[in-house]
């Protein structure tokens, strides 16, 4: 493991704190390494409108779009899960949307898996699917 993925695991970690997650207690922290060096962290928002909760992973990404950064080159996601929980169907179409090449997944037990986008989401619907 690289320092910078250490770096993005314990952002991750860190901003799992700031959860807002009465309804499912469950904390999901997560972090992404844009082109720049910059990291960018997350975490779920739930509503009592249950379907309008925002998972971790697109609040890291997106908080990441919107600082202007237009390569992710990876994503770190934090719980207590064992083994480490792996993105949701959703997120995992906008990690597709990204090309986010390397996803980190991982739990405050210290246990960390990489995934790559293929195997988190073979045969992805993309942009270029709907170009005819
Ligand atoms: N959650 C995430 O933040 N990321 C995932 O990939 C799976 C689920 C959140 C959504 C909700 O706030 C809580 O975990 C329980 O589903």
């Amino acid at each position: 493991m690289t320092e910078t993925d250490k770096k993005l695991l314990a952002e991750a970690k860190r901003v799992r704190d700031f959860a807002y997650c009465p309804y499912s207690k469950f904390a999901v922290g997560a972090a992404v390494l844009g082109a720049s060096g910059e990291i960018y962290g997350g975490c779920n928002v739930e509503n009592a409108a249950y379907s309008v909760t925002n998972c971790a992973e697109r609040t890291a990404i997106y908080n990441a779009v919107s600082a202007g950064e237009e390569d992710i080159l990876a994503l770190a996601v934090v719980t207590e899960s064992s083994p480490p929980a792996t993105p949701c169907g959703a997120c995992r179409q906008v990690v597709a949307e990204f090309r986010i090449p390397r996803i980190l997944i991982a739990n405050l037990a210290g246990e960390v898996k990489e995934m790559t986008l293929s195997e988190l989401l073979p045969d992805a619907f993309s942009g270029e699917d709907t170009m005819g």
